[in-house]
């Protein structure tokens, strides 16, 4: 199984820290020209037109950036050659994913099957079609902006917004909330999709996220840090507000998952739970039982990942709503380690913690968080290694990308500031969750309290 973090680590410390040029851009290419088969006036809001829509070479297709629009136009051609989401229809025709579809039981194969075209192909009903879709494209424009159908004919005219092709349903992927929410409803699921464990025990990947690190691994094919959109006031330019932003709308949305998975016929769902409460060798002094044990011992604990950086920013940002925080997971905690608890009590509480997090998200969404705001963020995570290694893996591992989402934020501000030490030491740190199954805990806060000191 393919390791997320893996490429994780190699691309976006290289390319975050070091800022290394992405290749294979401006080389000579057929240009694509698209079957334009549609009578663009009888297009209605709300219909999918397909990515082939957008890529004429003096649209987003041209092999290099043009910028006759306001935009660098080589979209098309940076999500075909480099974006992994090309691909998410056809890793439904490989073995493994023959394998999901068998131990799930599914009537059809992976790539006819609802449940996976859900979130691996822009799959909609043939009505909201303006042409019949190419699954094939996979997780194409329109699964990010939205259906095309009420803008496309229209965008590029003098004096259109990016406001009126929202009227029309555009995704407005400018607002930070919205762009992560976009990309959770994928990797984390929504009222529609989800990767439960049962589908997690059938084969697929655990769902990892962090909005920082992903766009730059996709990579992304828009101009976060130029003059102009800085000029715009655009929210990403800071970049550690892509990671802020992220965070706590990552936990919102979780908290809803979790509410709907409490009120579902599948509670208790594991995928909640710490997958190393129940997934370990039966050793005697294990670390579990010399670390002891919060609630009665044995049972399963919630799976804080979504949480245990989070804090760190409420508490820099929205120190007013600590308290209430941190009294609802605690009950929540409590709940879910008691696995009688009425369903009922859980997904109240996981509401009550989403509507906490929209008190949250307009103060981090306002947030400077600027080279010094970074440090001290980086520190307040590092001073967590405690709390972190008795959560386990996942957790760790958004530490991890928190802290390089923050360290290429002050290395945008201070090129000087990634040639020093610490790029090794946050390589050291992918290096340490690389094999889960290996994960250190020693070593790794020996880690942590060596970028301490270079962070000082
Ligand atoms: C809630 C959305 C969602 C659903 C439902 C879903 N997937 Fe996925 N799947 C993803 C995401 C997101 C990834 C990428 C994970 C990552 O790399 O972080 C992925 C990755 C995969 C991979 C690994 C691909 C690789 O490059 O190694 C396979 C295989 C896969 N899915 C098959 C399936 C099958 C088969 C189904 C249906 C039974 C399915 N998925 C349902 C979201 C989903
Ligand atoms: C996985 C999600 C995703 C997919 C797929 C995707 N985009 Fe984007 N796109 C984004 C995000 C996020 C942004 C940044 C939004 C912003 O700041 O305006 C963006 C930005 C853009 C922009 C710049 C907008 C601006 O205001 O500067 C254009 C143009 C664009 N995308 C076109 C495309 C085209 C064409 C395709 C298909 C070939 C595509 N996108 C596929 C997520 C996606
Ligand atoms: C419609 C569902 C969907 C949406 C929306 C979506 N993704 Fe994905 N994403 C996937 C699937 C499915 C895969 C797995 C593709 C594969 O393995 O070939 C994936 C893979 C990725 C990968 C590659 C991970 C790896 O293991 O290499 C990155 C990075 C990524 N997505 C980032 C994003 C970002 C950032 C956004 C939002 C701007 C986003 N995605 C929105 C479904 C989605
Ligand atoms: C409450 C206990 C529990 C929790 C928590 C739990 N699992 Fe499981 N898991 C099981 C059981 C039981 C099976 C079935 C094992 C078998 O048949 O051998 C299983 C099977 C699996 C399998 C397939 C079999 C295997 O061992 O490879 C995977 C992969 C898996 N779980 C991953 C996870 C992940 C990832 C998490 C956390 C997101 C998680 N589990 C959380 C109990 C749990």
């Amino acid at each position: 199984m393919k390791q997320v973090l893996r490429c994780v680590t190699m691309v976006t410390v290289s390319m975050g820290l070091l800022g290394i040029a992405l290749g294979g851009r401006g080389q000579a290419q057929d240009e694509a020209t698209p079957p334009f088969a549609l009578d663009a006036a009888a297009l209605r809001p709300g219909q999918y037109v397909g990515a082939a829509s957008c890529a004429s070479s003096n649209c987003h297709g041209s092999v290099q950036p043009r910028d006759v629009y306001g935009v660098r136009q080589d979209e098309y051609f940076i999500w075909l050659k480099q974006d992994r989401h090309t691909q998410a229809y056809n890793v439904l025709l490989t073995e493994l994913s023959a394998r999901i579809a068998r131990n799930l039981k599914l009537a059809q194969p992976a790539h006819e099957s609802k449940v996976c075209l859900d979130c691996h192909a822009v799959y909609v009903p043939r009505d909201a079609q303006a042409r019949p879709l190419d699954l094939a494209e996979g997780v194409s424009c329109e699964a990010c902006h939205g259906p095309a159908g009420g803008w496309l004919a229209r965008h590029t005219e003098s004096g259109w917004t990016h406001e009126m092709s929202v009227q029309a349903g555009m995704k407005d992927l400018r607002d930070l909330a919205v762009r992560g929410q976009t990309c959770l409803s994928c990797h984390l699921g929504d009222a529609h999709k989800t990767v439960n464990h049962e589908l997690i025990a059938a084969g697929h990947p655990d769902l990892i996220f962090e909005l920082d690190n992903y766009s730059a691994v996709m990579p992304p094919h828009w101009d976060q840090f130029s003059e102009k959109r800085k000029a715009q006031g655009r929210e990403d330019f800071q970049s550690a507000r892509v990671w802020a932003v992220g965070q706590v709308v990552a936990f919102r949305e979780g908290m809803l998952q979790l509410a709907r998975r409490a009120r579902s016929n599948d509670w208790p769902e594991f995928a909640e739970m710490n997958c190393y409460a129940c997934h370990h060798a039966l050793r005697e002094g294990e670390w579990r039982q010399i670390r002891g044990y919060k609630f009665k011992a044995g049972l399963p604990s919630w799976n804080p990942a979504r949480y245990a950086v989070m804090r760190v920013l409420v508490s820099a940002f929205a120190p007013q709503q600590r308290e209430r925080l941190n009294a609802q997971v605690e009950r929540l905690e409590r709940y879910i380690a008691y696995m009688n608890t009425p369903p009922e009590q859980v997904a109240t509480t996981a509401l009550g913690l989403a509507e906490t997090m929209e008190r949250v998200i307009p103060q981090i969404r306002q947030a400077d968080i600027d080279t010094a705001a970074a440090a001290r963020l980086i520190d307040a995570i590092a001073a967590e290694v405690p709390y972190l290694i008795d959560a386990e893996i996942h957790s760790v591992e958004q530490a991890i990308m928190a802290i390089n989402a923050l360290a290429s934020a002050m290395a945008r501000d201070n090129p000087a500031f990634a040639r020093g030490g610490i790029t090794r030491t946050i390589d050291k740190l992918y290096q340490d969750v690389k094999d889960r199954e290996r994960f250190d805990r020693a070593q790794f806060a020996r880690h942590m309290a060596e970028l301490r000191r270079q962070i000082q």
